[in-house]
């Protein structure tokens, strides 16, 4: 094990409006280490954004514990966490109308949130960037001429700019094209192959199948997680493979700190229970679970 980059223990988020409480994080557990390249996936409203968006600094905690770069999110004061969100995490979004300038060459957007010291610096830094993203020779373009996939690779580069710890991506292919989606992918994962620590949350199970380590949240807990097989660690640019129906990573589920596992729905509808309960045995070092027999008179 290498030295952890985000730690969330029991971490809880509810949400509260005048009538209702949304538990949108209940009790999520996960480690990830440095120089990690780990998808989130998770479906529609399970917490994904959420649990982004905290270790973004953007929302706090209800409870648990969330530190990130050696940083407690819980206790940090606003001082502190303005130096967080600028130097410990890089942050790109779907729609990445939050962080560009429209009417500024490519070049001028990336230096923008750079609190380097001279023009010169940050002028060397942002080439260095968009050489990394494939868009150096676009440097003088205005950001409005460029496509949406190219405006996500200058996103990345912004999202760079201060050469953040960890760098957090919420559906960053969510509105681009397959073919854009991949290349945007392999610039995530060059980056990765550089050091670069980073947590994606995707909906693309093509894209998803190609990452080292998926991660799986259902109603706000991690529910199970994929780990990708060896032989298929350096073939993942590889465009021949019919990677959709590929099953390229093994599939866990999550035993959390109390012991509870979350069973896949297909399995568990295969056992027809009557009820809620489950016959729990140990035979021959595995935990088989099953439908307990019928109930007979029970003789004495
Ligand atoms: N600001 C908010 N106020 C109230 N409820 C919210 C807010 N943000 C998210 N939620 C609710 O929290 C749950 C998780 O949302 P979210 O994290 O956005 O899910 P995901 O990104 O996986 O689709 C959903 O039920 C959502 O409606
Ligand atoms: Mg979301």
């Amino acid at each position: 094990m290498g030295n952890p980059m985000i730690q969330a223990e029991g971490l809880v988020k509810i949400y509260k409006t005048k009538e209702t409480e949304v538990l949108a994080l209940q009790g999520l557990d996960l480690v990830v280490e440095e120089g990690e390249l780990t998808a989130l996936i998770g479906n529609s409203g399970s917490g994904k954004s959420t649990f982004l968006n905290m270790i973004g600094g953007l929302d706090k905690p209800s409870a648990g514990s969330l530190i990130v770069g050696g940083k407690n999110l819980f206790t940090m004061s606003e001082a502190e966490l303005v130096k967080y969100k600028r130097e410990t995490v890089g942050f790109v979004w779907q729609n990445n109308a939050r962080n560009l300038l429209p009417y500024l060459p490519a070049i001028e957007n990336v230096m923008m949130p750079m609190y380097l010291s001279s023009e010169k610096k940050k002028r060397e830094k942002a080439m260095e960037l968009l050489e990394m993203v494939g868009m150096a020779h676009k440097k003088n373009n205005r950001l409005n001429t460029l496509s949406g996939g190219e405006q996500q690779r200058i996103a990345i580069a912004i999202a760079l700019a201060n050469s953040p710890k960890l760098l957090l991506a919420d559906e960053p292919t969510g509105s681009v094209d397959p073919s854009t989606a991949n290349y945007i992918f392999d610039v995530f994962r060059e980056l990765n192959k550089n050091g670069q620590t980073i947590l994606i949350v995707t909906h693309d199970v093509t894209l998803s199948k190609k990452v080292q380590r998926v991660v799986a949240i259902r109603d706000g807990k991690i529910s199970s997680e994929r780990i990708l097989k060896e032989k298929y660690t350096d073939l993942v640019k590889e465009v021949s493979l019919d990677w959709h129906t590929l099953e390229t990573q093994e599939e866990f589920s999550v035993v959390d700190k109390a012991g509870r596992v979350q069973i896949p729905r297909e399995l568990l509808d295969s056992l027809a229970l009557d009820d809620n309960k489950l016959k729990v045995e140990l035979v021959d070092g595995k935990i088989i679970l099953s439908k307990p027999e019928e109930k007979t008179n029970e003789t004495v």
